[in-house]
């Protein structure tokens, strides 16, 4: 026999989506039961993404969970492109009216979230497994999971599936509506962490002939690296001595620069990808984060992409249950993948821009790429082209 729990809202996934909208949902005092198939220790560790675009810092200090990224978060006002042995700085703030970046990990952000989950009361529970949703055509639909060895049946109104990439809910819509768009990069990012003092007060972009790196940071002690790397590579292949002699290749100036080494305490390989599916909606199930949509991290989007769609999604629900009105919630989809595709071809034109790929055998695309990149530092209006997007287009929400 399964134990029945009955509630609004059932959120799988407890990534930023699903601890998002289960928070703006209870400031509306509306009931959700989240599940997770990890550990509390094991999302809360994962070394994830690292920017937060002007939006998602301001939504989360409206909503009272932004104390700790007030005093912890760096915030930035600009990043530099590099390319040919020179460095050029796109002045974000300056170009968009002083909005800004803000360096904070996406797993402290997750902390936060769980933290103000566990004060309100409501259900988050860990290490479920077997999620399944079922009824999603029907008034009541529900999902059904094993938590501590028991099986769970969880009644809602409505599911959110916030389950990430590898997650159950996109296969849950019917198979004949769904249809997917999806492209994968001839290339991957061999990331880092190293305990040793950011080498740059910003963000460095860089495009070299070796491949693309990027410099970053998660705060004044510990610095963020990445380099362009084989897709099909792996991490053995990549000994940090190896990591390390790529980055100075890749960031050198013929003026001097120094990138400073530390200990690596992480390093893992990312695969590259964009991908869409659609619809994001079928009755009474909704998508949202990277369970529908992926984009390659050259744009810094995935998580501010994820923290948009659960905006809109509470919204919604909030529309629904509060005054019964149905409009928003049926618009939801249709909103989210409008922006969900601006935010893909600025993510695509970042990758196709500053990676080099192994297939540009005469080098058109190589001079193509230069000629890309010249433009954008001699043209103002390219570079606000590029900060508008970076810090975050402000879209339109559903009312
Ligand atoms: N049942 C329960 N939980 C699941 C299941 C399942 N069957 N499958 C996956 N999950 C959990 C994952 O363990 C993960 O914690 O769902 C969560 C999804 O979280 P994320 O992958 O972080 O996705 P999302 O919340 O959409 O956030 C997107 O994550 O990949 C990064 O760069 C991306 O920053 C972006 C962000
Ligand atoms: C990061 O700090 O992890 C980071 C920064 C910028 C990106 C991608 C990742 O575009």
């Amino acid at each position: 026999m399964a134990r029945a729990i009955r509630t609004q809202v059932a959120i799988v996934g407890a990534g930023p989506a699903g601890l998002m909208l289960a928070y703006l949902l209870h400031r509306e005092n509306i009931d959700s039961v989240v599940i997770e198939n990890r550990s509390r220790d094991y999302v809360t560790h994962r070394v994830r993404a690292g920017v937060l675009e002007q939006g998602t810092v301001d939504l989360m200090a409206a909503t009272g969970v932004g104390d700790r990224v007030k005093r912890e978060g760096l915030i930035h006002h600009g990043i530099e492109i590099r390319f040919e042995g020179e460095g050029h700085r796109i002045a974000l703030s300056d170009l968009t009216g002083g909005r800004a970046i803000t360096i904070y990990g996406q797993q402290e952000l997750v902390k936060d979230l769980i933290e103000a989950r566990l004060e309100t009361g409501r259900p988050l529970w860990f290490e479920v497994s077997e999620a399944h949703i079922e009824g999603i055509d029907a008034q009541a639909p529900l999902v059904r999971c094993v938590k501590d060895g028991e099986r769970h049946e969880i009644h809602a109104e409505f599911i959110a599936g916030c389950d990430g990439f590898h997650g159950i809910s996109r296969e849950s819509l019917p198979a004949g509506l769904r249809r997917v768009y999806e492209r994968e990069y001839p290339f991957g990012w061999v990331g880092i962490l190293a305990e040793v003092a950011p080498s740059s007060d910003e963000l460095i972009y860089a495009y070299h002939d070796r491949g693309f790196a990027l410099h970053s940071l998660r705060t004044p002690e510990l610095s963020r690296l990445y380099v362009q790397c084989d897709p099909h590579d792996t991490i053995d292949q990549w000994p940090d001595a190896r990591i390390w002699d790529e980055l100075h290749q890749r960031f050198a100036m013929p003026g001097g620069w120094v990138l400073r080494e530390g200990p690596i305490v992480e390093k893992s390989i990312t695969p590259m990808r964009s991908f869409v599916a659609e619809p994001m909606q079928h009755g009474r199930l909704f998508l949202a984060g990277d369970a529908a949509h992926i984009v390659p991290p050259t744009g810094a989007k995935g998580l501010n992409l994820a923290i948009a769609d659960v905006r809109d999604l509470a919204a919604s629900l909030v529309d629904r249950f509060r005054h019964g009105r149905s409009t928003a919630l049926d618009g939801y989809s249709r909103r989210r993948l409008q922006h969900v595709w601006k935010v893909q071809h600025f993510s695509y034109w970042m990758t196709t821009m500053l990676h080099r790929f192994p297939e540009d055998r005469d080098g058109f695309q190589r001079q193509l790429q230069l000629g890309q990149l010249r433009y954008l530092v001699g043209s103002r209006a390219a570079q606000t082209s590029l900060a508008e997007n970076y810090v975050g287009l402000i879209e339109s929400g559903p009312a």
